[in-house]
């Protein structure tokens, strides 16, 4: 039977964003001329560069195409120096995210090989979990204010919104999540979800968040449900990754947990992400950002966007494609078939190649 395509909207916005992008294209590319899928790429130009040209940075129309015509969106990363105040890429990111209500991030923390492990005693095997960021509230919602600026009274307030419908679904998303992942039944043990807050000190917020969670983990006797405060998992990641699945967490401990494990991945060049809302739209981006250091010279690491392309391909349904795409990825990370921030002596474009070859 023929499958449907998938409808891929692809923007690859600013800097080494476009460079890597590209390669995620040609691996998609390939994977369609395998047979192995089914897709239609949609380019979209919303960067610096067109908002400079047009004075538009996000078109008003441009969520609704993206509900009504797209499947995903595969995107680079958005920021350059002609635009200091980063303006556009708050407008095109924050718009997807926001507007989609991507409310689920995630993050997966994979060493791929243990020369790439920043842990003396812990290498490609142990390294291993995901990290759930809640995306859509917590201390970024930008609600607050400050009062009597520039004076030596000056206050200032920093809200953080905790709802139990925005917590539920991430932690019921956190449970799904582990159910289906292949390390736990590889270990021969319960697939484990680990809560990470700071209910100690954030008694309402967090104590929303486990109550929360404690409920919810009811619905899933098959996991094995725990909790850290944030400050001791963050000493966990370090000391025994290995003892991690799934953790889920809010948005500001989020951010900070997901830096430290692309550190134990091997580097930001290699991390992949996804804003996702199940059954919907969803964003599938590298952790970097557009590098204007590098933009331009051939040799940003574009494995962060392919592997970002493979959460997309999962999220599509494509589990198949994605393994494909992440063995490939693993066979040349092993092989030293990478640019130099991984000690390859491949540029981006070769690297991109080394990994089509290897599907
Ligand atoms: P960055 O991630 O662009 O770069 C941080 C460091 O990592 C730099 O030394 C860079 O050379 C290196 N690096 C990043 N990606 C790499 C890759 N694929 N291969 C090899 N090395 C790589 O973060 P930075 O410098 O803080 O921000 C640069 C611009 O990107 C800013 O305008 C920032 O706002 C924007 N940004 C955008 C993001 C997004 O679109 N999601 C995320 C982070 C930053
Ligand atoms: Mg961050």
């Amino acid at each position: 039977m023929e499958r449907t395509p998938h409808r891929i909207a692809v923007v690859p916005g600013d800097g080494i964003g476009v460079e890597t992008t590209r390669e995620a294209v040609k691996v998609l590319d390939a994977l369609e001329g395998h047979g192995a899928l089914r897709a239609t790429l949609t380019a979209f130009p919303w960067s610096a560069e067109e908002t400079l040209r047009t004075g538009v940075a996000f078109p008003a129309d441009a969520i609704d195409r993206l509900k009504r015509g797209f499947d995903a969106i595969l995107a680079g990363a958005f920021g350059d120096p002609r635009i200091p105040d980063m303006s556009h890429a708050k407008e095109i990111l924050l718009g997807m995210r926001v507007k989609l209500d991507l409310w689920a991030n995630i993050r997966p923390v994979r060493c791929l090989d243990d020369r790439l492990s920043p842990l003396k005693d812990w290498g490609a095997r142990d390294i291993d979990f995901i990290v759930l960021r809640e995306n859509t509230e917590g201390a970024y919602v930008g609600m607050g204010g400050v009062f009597r600026e520039g004076t030596p009274e000056e206050m200032a307030i920093e809200e953080d919104v905790t709802t139990r419908r925005g917590v539920e679904r991430i932690c019921r998303h956190a449970f799904e999540t582990a159910l289906r992942m292949e390390k736990p039944r590889r270990l021969a043990r319960s697939p484990r979800v680990t809560l990470a807050d700071k209910h100690n000190v954030q008694r309402f917020g967090g104590g929303l968040w486990h109550r929360t969670y404690i409920e919810v983990a009811r619905g899933y006797p098959a996991c094995e449900a725990s909790h850290l405060f944030a400050d001791t998992l963050a000493m966990e990641m370090v000391r025994n990754p290995a003892s991690f699945d799934v953790i889920v967490t809010n948005n500001l401990l989020g951010d900070i947990l997901t830096d430290l494990g692309a550190a134990l991945s091997g580097g930001i060049g290699l991390a992949p992400s996804g804003n996702v809302q199940p059954g919907k739209v969803s964003l599938f981006e590298p952790v970097h950002g557009s590098a204007p250091d590098l933009a331009g010279k051939g040799v940003a690491n574009p494995i962060g966007s392919i592997l970002s392309a493979a959460l997309m391909l999962r999220h599509l349904g494509e589990e198949a494609a994605a393994l494909r795409v992440e063995e490939a990825v693993t066979a040349c990370v092993r092989a030293g078939e990478t640019t130099a921030d991984l000690g390859g002596k491949l540029s981006t474009g070769a690297a991109g190649d080394a990994v089509v070859r290897r599907l």
